[in-house]
């Protein structure tokens, strides 16, 4: 009989992902997607434990899946089965089971592939279905390959892990060591991608410009640049993406690839997460502002039309309003195309969470304010820039209204556009009339017949 699988992603990118492949492994288990919990056999919870909230977010949700079970099985329904997988499943696997017994098994991130006995164990006895090692073999050679893109862009895991450890930051323990997957077994993803629709790439690691993959003929490991100029060469493959990067690993042959290879898009988050040294330094993230402003200088030699785009930390232990200043001062002169931002959240574990939490709630929610300012001044300049320009644009989706498509331009923004719904998954040049907070409006630079052809 048909069973029903909910996965209810968090966090980044790369549980995106993830949530796929396991969706993709449970299929030929018979297991369907559904969006609706209720409806559900099996919800799978991908977790993220990046910050205080999103980790405490996995007890809430239990506990709203616990009474949907109850209520179920008082009616005569089917039994749930709740799952927890992701980066709150690495840190505190033991800690779920203890604190959520509702939960039937657990699962981190490099456990995947062995959901389906983990599964059976937990139906046989509950207790016992608990798998957060990091194993020998890896997960990728043990799921299969990924079944569908939507629309035309795909997301493609190349390395996992970090062996930076910036003082606040979990992940060198969720994800554990960075390794990078072989160039031979990425290039094969991005051609069945291809194949599937994917014209778009985005490469994805949580340090994904430190890769160093196996080379296909046993030579010295290969860099980023150089993946990226081997996965151009991909039939199908128009655009490549990478996120996210640290500015350490920006080495020379990438840099340069930014300006030589037209199919690596013009857009970088690249997260600086402060603009003061001595905050840079007491974050472990060994350079300074200066490297920073040098990196992206560099960058724009390359590629003079590149956006940029930052995460940054506020609040982080002992930040005083003058070392604040620095980050908002570092903020308006590169002018992101965008940037995420937060509090500063001590996790249990890091380096960070032993320094005194110096500051209040209140003064970080103001420095939050004023950063988000600075940062949304930034995008508005930055999306009233495009307003005359004509630029490539990737459609794949209806746009809201009748005749419209939506698609992407180089640099990440969704841009809409008078375009038949028949030319649906072409690049098509488009001059920008229009600039709005999140999206772009413009018109088709070629007559439509002209572009079909
Ligand atoms: N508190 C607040 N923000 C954090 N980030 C990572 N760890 C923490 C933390 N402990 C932010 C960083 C990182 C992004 C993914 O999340 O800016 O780049
Ligand atoms: Fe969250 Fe980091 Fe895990 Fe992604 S890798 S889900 S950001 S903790």
């Amino acid at each position: 009989m048909a069973k029903k699988l909910c996965i209810k992603t968090y966090g980044c990118q790369m549980n995106v992902y993830d949530s796929g492949r396991m969706a993709d492994l449970l299929a030929p288990l018979g297991y369907a997607t559904t969006e609706d919990a209720a409806e559900a056999d099996l919800v799978i919870l991908n977790t993220c434990h990046i910050r205080e909230k999103a980790g405490e977010k996995v007890y809430s949700d239990v506990g709203r899946l616990r009474n949907l079970r109850a209520e179920r099985v008082a009616a005569g329904g089917a039994p749930l089965t709740i799952a927890v997988a992701g980066c709150t499943a690495q840190a505190e696997g033991e800690e779920i089971m203890r604190r959520a017994p509702a939960v039937d098994l657990v699962v981190g991130p490099q456990a995947y592939h062995r959901l389906p006995e983990l599964i059976a164990r937990a139906h046989r006895s509950k207790g016992e279905a608990l798998d957060t090692e990091f194993p020998a073999e890896s997960k990728f050679d043990h799921l299969p390959q990924q079944s569908r893109v939507e629309g035309t862009a795909a997301f493609l895991t190349i390395q996992e892990g970090c062996d930076k450890f910036c003082t606040f930051c979990v992940v060198p323990y969720t994800r554990g060591a960075e390794t990078s997957r072989p160039v031979a077994a990425v290039l094969a993803e991005a051609a069945h991608l291809a194949r599937l629709g994917a014209q778009e790439i985005t490469l994805l690691g949580q340090n994904v410009n430190a890769y160093h993959g196996e080379a296909p003929d046993g030579g010295a490991p290969w860099s980023l640049g150089r993946l990226a100029h081997a996965l151009a060469d991909v039939p199908g493959i128009a655009r490549i993406r990478y996120t996210t990067s640290h500015p350490r690993d920006m080495d020379d042959e990438l840099i340069a690839a930014h300006g030589t290879l037209p199919a690596l898009m013009p857009f970088l988050h690249l997260p600086v997460q402060s603009g003061s040294d001595r905050i840079l330094e007491a974050m472990n993230r060994r350079h300074t502002a200066a490297d920073y402003r040098r990196l992206v200088e560099r960058l724009r030699q390359a590629r003079p039309d590149l956006a940029l785009s930052s995460d940054f930390i506020v609040g982080f232990p002992g930040e005083s309003e003058k070392e604040f200043q620095a980050t908002l001062d570092l903020a308006a002169e590169i002018g992101f195309a965008q940037a995420y931002s937060f509090k500063y959240s001590p996790r249990p574990g890091t380096p960070a969470s032993m320094m005194a939490d110096s500051l209040s709630e209140e003064v970080k929610s103001e420095r939050l304010a004023r950063l988000q300012a600075v940062i949304a001044d930034g995008q508005r300049r930055f999306n009233d820039s495009c307003i005359g320009r004509t630029m490539p644009v990737l459609f794949d989706r209806p746009g809201r209204h009748e005749g419209q498509l939506i698609g992407r331009s180089p640099y990440m923004q969704a841009v809409h556009a008078e375009v038949p719904a028949a030319l649906s998954g072409r690049i098509l040049d488009v001059t920008i009339e229009s600039a709005h907070p999140n999206s772009l409006g413009g018109r088709l630079a070629a007559d439509p017949a002209e572009a079909a052809a």
